[in-house]
């Protein structure tokens, strides 16, 4: 994989110039930006067509027969349609847009969940889950009495899957996973959990928050019932996400909010509702971002997720073999499959003094427990140091984060 760095399978450096802020300077040093997996950079077609928004088109979607109105409109669910296709999604009625992963999981929780689980019931998610995919089911199952299981995992960071097999009983009514987890990188095999819980009429919901980017997702080929994203992880605006529902559970399922855009008619005796994927998304829309979130995947589809994974897999597996080299270091997990991010702690050296003394040789990355304290628990430590990936991202880069390790362990000796 390795050699892939080397015969340039994507034309990084030509791509780099489309991101402006990757030209910046911090602290003197060049900007050496590895918090990938916390946001990524954007580049300037995403940027362009923001503005451009507020410039040219700037009204409301969905409600005037006025010019403008009819143009945010058409650029609105252009966005959707080319979201529906790059997940293969059967149509735009599958694909609502939410404020991101965060929001797409607490539709699924607020309506699947009030609608379909109740005391005696079990859902099922995993101890590498980002707080995102454990909360909003804590808060409901203290609610509605139901129970959530949790799939364990092993040292090397992978799902103990005998563990899925044994927690699949008749009274689990969904199964919620994280596809590629924040802090360690694990590649799950989603497609055998889907098929497994199928077997027993079980739908699952599949977290992409960091598999999206990192390559070709396909909906209808991993027959998920429920598939969110955000657009800030996929080079896209911050504020605006997806959530992809197979239309006969969405069918089923209570609106979320309530208001405008959301309902057919409105009487004080019986309110009806819009079909979908209105239904499910109630008051004014973040337009702009979703018609940069549109760009964004059209950005991406051009290079090829195919390309942006085999890119990324030789510059992770570089990264880890150097950071493997330096005494002390030792990496989170050991996953067969990794995509995205290497965490990885150090001996006697906290990972928040890593962090600042990286910052200032103008490496960013995220210290902390990213939003997985259960993960943190399972290894027995406070926080890990976590350098992650895109495809803008150079080998130098990663030369630069591994040369500014040996040097923090050095001045902390
Ligand atoms: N969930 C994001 C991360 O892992 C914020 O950094």
């Amino acid at each position: 994989m390795v050699s892939d760095l080397k015969n340039e399978i994507i034309d990084i450096k030509k791509i780099r110039k489309d991101f402006p802020i990757l030209k910046s300077t911090v602290h003197g040093k060049p900007l050496c930006y590895l918090d990938n997996a916390a946001t990524t950079q954007k580049p300037m077609s995403v940027i362009d067509s923001i503005s451009d928004y507020y410039k040219q088109k700037n009204s409301n979607i969905h409600r005037g027969v006025h010019f403008l109105s009819e143009a945010a409109t058409k650029d609105y669910e252009g966005a959707r349609t080319t979201i529906k296709n790059f997940i293969n999604a059967a149509s735009e009625k599958e694909i609502i847009f939410t404020r991101g992963t965060t929001e797409s999981i607490n539709l699924v929780a607020n309506t699947f969940g009030r609608k379909f689980l109740g005391e005696g019931d079990e859902v099922i998610i995993s101890e590498m889950e980002h707080h995102s995919n454990i909360v909003p089911w804590q808060i409901l199952a203290e609610e509605k009495k139901f129970k959530l299981k949790v799939i364990p995992i092993n040292d090397d960071g992978e799902l103990l899957m005998e563990e899925f097999d044994r927690l699949l009983s008749p009274a689990v009514k969904l199964v919620s996973l994280i596809y590629v987890s924040n802090s360690i990188g694990t590649v799950n095999p989603v497609r055998e959990v889907i098929t497994k819980a199928h077997q027993k009429n079980i739908p699952v919901l599949i977290d992409a928050a960091q598999a999206v980017n990192h390559f070709p997702v396909d909906v209808k080929e991993l027959d998920c019932d429920f598939l969110a994203f955000s657009g800030h992880k996929i080079y896209g605006p911050t504020g605006i996400g997806v959530l992809y529902g197979k239309e006969n559970w969405l069918k089923q399922m209570p609106p979320y909010m309530g208001g405008g855009d959301m309902i057919a008619s409105v009487s004080f005796e019986k309110t009806t509702f819009n079909e979908l994927p209105y239904k499910f998304e109630a008051g004014t829309p973040d337009i702009a971002g979703a018609i940069g979130l549109g760009k964004a995947i059209e950005y991406i589809t051009n290079i090829g997720l195919d390309k942006i994974a085999a890119y990324e897999a030789g510059l992770i597996e570089y990264t880890v073999g150097k950071l493997k080299e330096i005494e002390g270091v030792k990496i989170l997990g050991n996953p067969a499959h990794r995509a995205g991010v290497v965490s990885f702690v150090v001996e006697n050296i906290h990972p928040h003094d890593i962090g600042t003394f990286l910052d200032f040789e103008g490496v960013a990355v995220r210290t902390g427990h990213h939003c997985t304290q259960p993960v943190m628990d399972r290894y027995k430590i406070p926080a890990t140091s976590r350098a992650s990936f895109a495809f803008y991202n150079l080998k130098e880069e990663a030369d630069i984060l591994v040369n500014a390790v040996r040097k923090v362990i050095e001045v902390f000796k």
